[in-house]
């Protein structure tokens, strides 16, 4: 539980944190006072990410972050501390553990798995999360997820589908994320508004039922298809996105490597959450999240510990909003990270295809 009040005071839009996310998470979130959470943490790839610098790929700028784990007495006491308190998230843990032993993967998890209880302490009735991940450790961080929100609270796994250099590989080239969708409650209460004009109509319907909208006739005493006479909007958005990713040379691109595209975040936020309400992004990198939430109108939170990001974060938020948004920048650069992730680039060329997209 956080010792501290909410830094969003009534005329504040955001706040920005530099430090460790459990730390600021436990020292800074007041339980409760969250709405929408959308997480994008490392995917354990084995890599060193770099800024891109625009020159050759071999002249890689500063170092961004690193996303290489290995397991020692860090993450052993963060499995301990979990598995002592007897909540299901300690019990999968360790029953992940007694089958993967004591490996990268697993310390990548000991880091996750307290963070995701945070996620949860940190969210309202109403509120939901997005967990950005990949099919490297999708499997395993639905069943954490599964332990801290509750299998009745997981609503959907979205695939972002997206298309990049094919990688010379002798399996299907890997094209997509995924973001694992739970609410903070069962109860069916949570914020979700179904979000139109994404997809097309199959040509099928188009053929039986035009552009109309269709509605259920019962008059002959069963359910018999028909349509109205008005325009359809066509068909509420399913769990497969297709969204390109930042293009090289594209607009948006920031030089931040990871940089998520503003579309996947316009439908996480739109769908998910009101005006006026808070978004936290503990993982928040170029600060898109931050970006998509002022752009329509709710507030956030970020954190990230890279003093990279925060060099990109402020010029982000300063071109686009200038003076006009209220936000703050606070260091807690104290708490900074626990040794869990380390650098072996021995490793970067096995794991070629496994990098995050950007
Ligand atoms: C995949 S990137 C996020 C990219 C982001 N979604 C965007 O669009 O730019 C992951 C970020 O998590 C940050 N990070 C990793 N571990 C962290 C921790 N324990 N506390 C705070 N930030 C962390 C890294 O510095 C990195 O910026």
């Amino acid at each position: 539980m956080s010792s501290q009040p909410s830094p969003l005071t009534p005329a504040r839009r955001g706040a920005y944190f530099i430090g460790d996310n459990l730390d600021v998470l436990r020292e800074h979130v007041p339980d409760a006072s969250v709405d929408l959470v959308y997480l994008d943490p490392p995917f354990q790839s084995g890599r060193t990410y770099h800024l891109y610098t625009g020159v050759a790929a071999e002249e890689p700028g500063a170092v961004a972050f690193d996303d290489t784990w290995a397991w020692g007495e860090a993450a052993a006491r963060a499995l301990a501390a979990l598995a002592s308190g007897g909540e299901p998230i300690g019990r999968a843990l360790t029953g992940l553990h007694g089958f993967l032993g004591p490996c990268d993967m697993m310390a990548y998890l000991a880091m996750m798995a307290p963070r995701l209880v945070e996620m949860r302490r940190v969210l309202r009735a109403t509120g939901s999360v997005f967990l950005h991940c990949d099919p490297t450790a999708s499997h395993y961080l639905k069943v954490l997820m599964d332990a801290v929100f509750g299998p009745d609270c997981f609503r959907n796994e979205i695939i972002w589908r997206y298309r990049r250099w094919p990688a010379r590989a002798r399996r299907f080239q890997r094209m997509h994320d995924v973001l694992l969708f739970y609410t903070r409650e069962a109860s069916n209460e949570h914020t979700f508004h179904a979000l139109y004009g994404y997809e097309e109509l199959a040509e099928s319907t188009k053929k039986t039922f035009g552009t109309k909208k269709q509605r259920a006739d019962f008059s002959a005493g069963h359910r018999k298809p028909g349509v109205s006479d008005e325009e359809t909007k066509g068909p509420p958005l399913s769990d497969v996105w297709e969204i390109g990713v930042i293009a090289a040379k594209g607009k948006e691109r920031l030089g931040y490597p990871t940089q998520k595209p503003e579309a996947l975040l316009e439908r996480v936020i739109l769908s998910a959450s009101n005006e006026g309400d808070v978004v936290l992004d503990p993982f928040c990198g170029s600060g898109t999240t931050l970006a998509v939430a002022t752009r329509l109108g709710r507030r956030f939170l970020g954190i990230d510990r890279s003093p990279e990001s925060r060099r990109v974060v402020e010029g982000r938020l300063g071109r686009a909003f200038g003076e006009a948004i209220d936000w703050e920048i606070v260091d807690c650069a104290e708490s900074r990270p626990k040794p869990l992730a380390r650098t072996d680039a021995g490793r970067a060329g096995e794991r070629e295809n496994r990098s995050q997209v950007a």
